[in-house]
């Protein structure tokens, strides 16, 4: 149940359909063709449907541009089919708010759709069910939650963003069989292959920001950019927008002016206060929905044990580092029952190494995100 809907607007909705599995999923497939370039706008996909033939489809390329349903109904448009009565299959509830562009439900009024089934309602304040209602009040049929597990993880950081004011924090780590992230000197280029290296690069090309510490930068000096070819779109071929680039550094080790290459970059920040103070000012002030941290073992304990991480991702190498290495966490755990507990959510090869995908369990890492 999402919460601000009514159980009035819950109790008009209509019951989902035998095939609104299987053309959600295309609306689906639609919306994540944007997922590198939409932000910081969600991906939203739209397939529209009439006597059981696909007549239109779309996605959401860029902020700026047209919504997945004007793509969609211009789609049908241009084949000159007729869309009174179609149903529309939309990844995210409608827009009824006017933004950069006029809203979504009043154009699929007019057309005189004739249902509107949607994967998972909006949570941005300017719409909040408020598209639903107007499609109901229309006459419209509407249908909600269809694939909205899927349709959620797509859209993990505007939602969370939108319900919380926070980022979704994903905490990216490259280890040795023995969960170890750098030598004893430092030295930590490279323990995983170029697979593992390159699959990073759509990690950081989806997030807002990455998130390092002050002791990586000067260690490393990397570059923390995306590194992927453009992309073409509908609109053309567009660049893979840069993330923002925060350094934390209480204790004064380092200056925008230093010549490290995070900082040649115009979006590099340097963060001195707390983390959740900065995750709160990524999403109020750089609409920065979703973040990466890319940090040394410090700062990842300080983010695991504050409980900040939604989602851990870890490129595990076939290869021990030994003892003196330096270890991914470093918590001080005493009893079995205190461990950090995570679920298991995506195991792929890539090359020789492992990726493996873990979401926090709420009950344990929670403490700090209220
Ligand atoms: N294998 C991998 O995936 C990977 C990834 C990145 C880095 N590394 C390696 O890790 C090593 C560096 O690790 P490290 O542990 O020394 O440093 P680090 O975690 O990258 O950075 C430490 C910095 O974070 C700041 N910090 C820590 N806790 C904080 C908190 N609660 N609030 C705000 N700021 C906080 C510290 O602040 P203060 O200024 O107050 O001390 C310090 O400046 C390097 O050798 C690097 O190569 C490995």
């Amino acid at each position: 149940m999402t919460q601000f809907l009514s159980d009035e607007v819950y109790g008009q909705l209509s019951p989902s359909l035998p095939n609104d599995e299987f053309y959600m999923t295309l609306a689906l497939d639609e919306a994540s063709k944007g997922r590198l370039t939409t932000r910081p706008n969600p991906c939203v996909g739209c397939v529209i449907v009439k006597d059981d033939v696909i007549i239109g489809k779309g996605f959401h390329p860029k902020a700026g541009y047209p919504h997945a349903e004007v793509f969609a109904t211009n789609h049908v448009k241009e084949q000159g089919i007729d869309i009174t009565g179609a149903s529309v299959y939309v990844t995210l509830e409608p827009c009824s708010h006017t933004g950069r562009t006029p809203p979504c439900v009043d154009m699929l009024i007019k057309e005189r759709v004739g249902r509107v089934v949607i994967a998972c309602a909006d949570p941005n304040p300017q719409v909040a069910g408020q598209g639903i209602i107007k499609l109901l009040n229309a006459g419209i049929m509407v249908t909600l939650g269809v694939r909205e597990k899927r349709a959620r993880a797509l859209n993990a950081g505007f939602l969370k963003a939108m319900a919380t004011g926070l980022p979704y924090v994903r905490l990216k780590m490259g280890i040795s069989l023995d969960g170890r992230i750098a030598m004893s000197s430092g030295e930590s280029k490279w323990i995983t292959g170029q697979m593992a290296r390159t699959d990073v690069q759509y990690l950081r090309a989806i997030s807002g920001a990455i998130i390092t510490g002050s002791s990586t930068i000067i260690a490393d000096n990397p570059k923390l950019n995306v590194r992927l070819a453009d992309v073409d779109l509908p609109i053309g071929k567009t660049a893979i927008p840069q993330p923002n680039i925060v350094v934390l550094d209480r204790s004064h080790r380092l200056d925008t002016d230093d010549d490290y290459v995070v900082f040649q970059n115009s979006d590099g920040l340097i963060w001195r206060d707390d983390l959740v103070s900065l995750l709160k000012t990524l999403v109020a002030e750089y609409q920065c929905y979703d973040v990466l941290v890319e940090a040394g073992a410090t700062l990842t304990t300080a983010f695991l044990e504050q409980g900040l991480i939604d989602e851990l991702v870890v490129y595990q190498a076939p290869c021990l580092l030994g003892a003196t290495a330096r270890p991914m966490f470093l918590g001080q755990i005493d009893r079995l029952s205190d461990k950090l507990d995570f679920t298991l959510t995506n195991v792929e090869r890539l090359g020789d190494d492992i990726k493996l995908v873990f979401v926090k369990r709420h009950d344990k890492l929670s403490t700090t995100q209220s």
